[in-house]
């Protein structure tokens, strides 16, 4: 083997292993020595007191105080400033208060038609999105599509009628598929109503536990599946999600009712 050949294989190695490390969810790099943290903090405990601050310190200028960002209230004022969905993208694109943003390779917004009567809100990406930058296009992906398919819905079609928009809760992916934490939802939560007020769609179809607690802080999607209810003035349906009918094959007699009491609900043409 050359020099150049055996460059090229350490570097394949290196990017196979730091890849399969990004998988395992490591997020942060520490430093290359091991530091013993019990010596640190018994150097910091043997360190001598800090002097007592001088008289004159009381009459330096007052400090600002500092402000903690709240990441809901950055996100809330983002995104009522989107005005398009493309505008939305670029806020959520530019919101760098998750910390799930610096251990994903993209940032998964949407797919599907805009247009479409129907919007679904899914959990998160997996690896599969993480690496192709669009929603459910894994395993569980497959089987959305077939599922919607047998009521002749798609995110191909440019025909609004028929066709599908598709997002996620989460817009990265969570280091080892782990779900999402609360304080990672509520901070999702304002794009998630934008997203949903400007796509407009008829009916939002939910799929699993996270986007039913997301957008109505309920859990439970066993007894929640195949309730309409009711999210922004718009009709809502819980569902289970792709994933766990793969592991389930045998609820998919439940998710079979949701989608022909969908495809009920669009017959009827509610549009106004
Ligand atoms: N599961 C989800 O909820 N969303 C995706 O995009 C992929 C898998």
């Amino acid at each position: 083997m050359g020099i150049a050949e055996d460059i090229a294989g350490d570097w394949d190695a290196a990017l196979a292993a730091l890849a399969w490390q990004l998988d395992c969810g490591v997020d942060e790099v520490t430093g290359e020595a091991p530091v013993n943290r019990y010596e640190v903090r018994a150097a910091q405990a043997a360190a001598p007191a800090p002097a007592a601050p001088r008289a004159v310190a009381a009459e330096a200028t007052p400090q600002p105080v500092a402000h903690k960002t709240d990441p809901v209230e950055v996100a809330r004022g983002l995104a009522a400033k989107a005005a398009s969905l493309e505008a939305l993208r670029e806020a959520v694109h530019g919101f760098d208060l998750c910390d799930l943003k610096r251990g994903a390779r993209n940032t998964v917004f949407s797919d599907g038609n805009p247009k479409a009567r129907v919007l679904i809100l899914g959990e998160a990406p997996g690896r599969d999105e993480d690496l192709e930058g669009r929603p459910f296009v894994g395993r569980a992906g497959q089987l959305l599509d077939r599922m919607f398919a047998a009521i002749g819905l798609s995110r191909q079609n440019p025909d609004t009628e028929k066709a599908l928009y598709i997002t996620n809760v989460l817009f990265w992916r969570p280091p080892g598929n782990r779900d999402p934490e609360p304080e990672e939802i509520a901070m999702m939560k304002p794009f998630i109503e934008r997203h949903i007020t400007l796509a407009d769609p008829e009916v939002v179809v939910t799929m699993g536990n996270t986007p039913l607690f997301a957008l109505t802080g309920q859990r439970g999607i066993k007894r929640a599946r195949g309730r309409w209810t009711e999210v922004h003035g718009r009709p809502m349906l819980p569902m289970f999600h792709p994933a766990y009918l793969l592991r389930q094959p045998g609820e998919k007699r439940e998710a079979w009712a949701d989608l022909l009491a969908l495809q009920a609900h669009l017959r009827k043409g509610n549009r106004g």
